[in-house]
């Protein structure tokens, strides 16, 4: 990155390597880092036209995320800080996808919500390091339910574009699944009891030795994602209005998914709430969301010390 602008950014989809196993492999995830890394940093710096010695400062992903994938990102971002005696910046992987509907823009206080393959969470922006977390998953993570609901009903991996493909040729309204609300007060999320209603009404369909029909998928597909945009889209304005923001933003992986973006905007019309949500191309997982975050970072006067260790857990706040 320039400034706010972006001046390169490669991505090597690893999609293909996992879809046999029906998810992510960490040996694998691992190895396929290290083998593509370089590339990606030699195709970065060619086609962004400047030379790493012109760089001011490396971040990278120091957590939350498998050990040994994050191992190899650091280390690459270490190895040029230190070889090029420039700062280097931990980031929180969670951070990444929080600030990214703000690419290239200035940053403003919001209620986000992020949801990917490993995370939901709702939380209080109200700078670069300063997140309140509101509510989270107790049980799956939403991404994670669209996988597993695909798997369940045969579909390929990853399970959320596949699910948001067969719902827009499906009845909402064909199952009628529970949307876990937690109580009202509360603004965490559970999923795997809808996950679980997905799996014993298909049981019911299915008879002894037959398949579900293309029509049956396409239902559950969309009234499972019905559901699942509902509870989150309710929850989002519920914690927007407690913690007194105009703003609503939407990130990570399941923001792709249009239902939701598209439930998500309408409500906070209906709501007088303003709403912003990361572009495609920022949603699933990126680097250049972290750049942009090591960015804001940076330019905070926050670096991270060479030494500071990846974390798998590490917290948001
Ligand atoms: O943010 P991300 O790329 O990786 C993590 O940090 O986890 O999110 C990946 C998740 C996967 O669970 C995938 O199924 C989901 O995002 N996803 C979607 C859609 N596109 C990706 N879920 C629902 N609808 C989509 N269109
Ligand atoms: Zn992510």
């Amino acid at each position: 990155m320039r400034g706010r602008e972006l001046l390169a950014s490669e991505i090597a989809s690893q999609t293909a390597a996992h879809q046999a196993y029906g998810g992510v492999v960490p040996e694998v995830a691992s190895r396929n880092h290290l083998v593509h890394a370089p590339r990606l940093l030699k195709t970065v710096v060619e086609t962004a036209g400047i030379s790493l010695s012109k760089i001011d400062v490396f971040a990278a992903t120091s957590g939350p995320g498998l050990a040994t994938s994050l191992m190899v990102g650091a280390s690459i971002a270490k190895g040029l800080a230190i070889g090029l005696s420039k700062p280097y910046i931990g980031i929180n992987h969670l951070e990444g996808h929080l600030l990214s509907p703000f690419f290239g823009e200035e940053l403003q206080a919001n209620m986000s919500l992020l949801v990917s393959g490993g995370h939901t969470v709702l939380a209080h922006v109200t700078g670069v390091g300063e997140y309140r977390v509101f509510g989270r998953t107790v049980d799956d993570a939403a991404g994670e339910a669209f996988d597993k609901v695909a798997k369940l009903l045969g579909l390929g991996y990853p399970g959320g574009p596949e699910i948001e493909r067969h719902a827009s040729m499906g009845n909402p309204e064909r199952f009628d699944f529970p949307r876990s609300m937690l109580g009202s007060e509360d603004h965490n999320f559970s999923f795997s009891g809808l996950k679980t209603a997905v799996r014993y009404a298909v049981e019911r369909e299915v008879r002894t030795g037959e398949q579900l029909s293309a029509q049956q998928v396409n239902d559950f597909c969309a009234s499972f994602q019905a559901a699942a945009v509902d509870v989150l889209v309710r929850k989002t304005i519920l914690a927007a209005q407690s913690a007194g923001v105009s703003l609503v933003t939407l990130s990570g992986g399941v923001s792709c998914n249009r239902a939701l973006g598209n439930a998500l905007a309408t409500s906070c019309e209906r709501a007088g709430l303003r709403f912003r949500a990361a572009a495609p191309a920022l949603a699933t997982d990126n680097a250049a969301m972290i750049a942009f975050a090591g960015m804001l970072r940076f330019e905070r006067g926050f670096v991270s010390d060479v030494t500071e260790e990846i974390d798998p857990n590490l917290a948001l706040a």
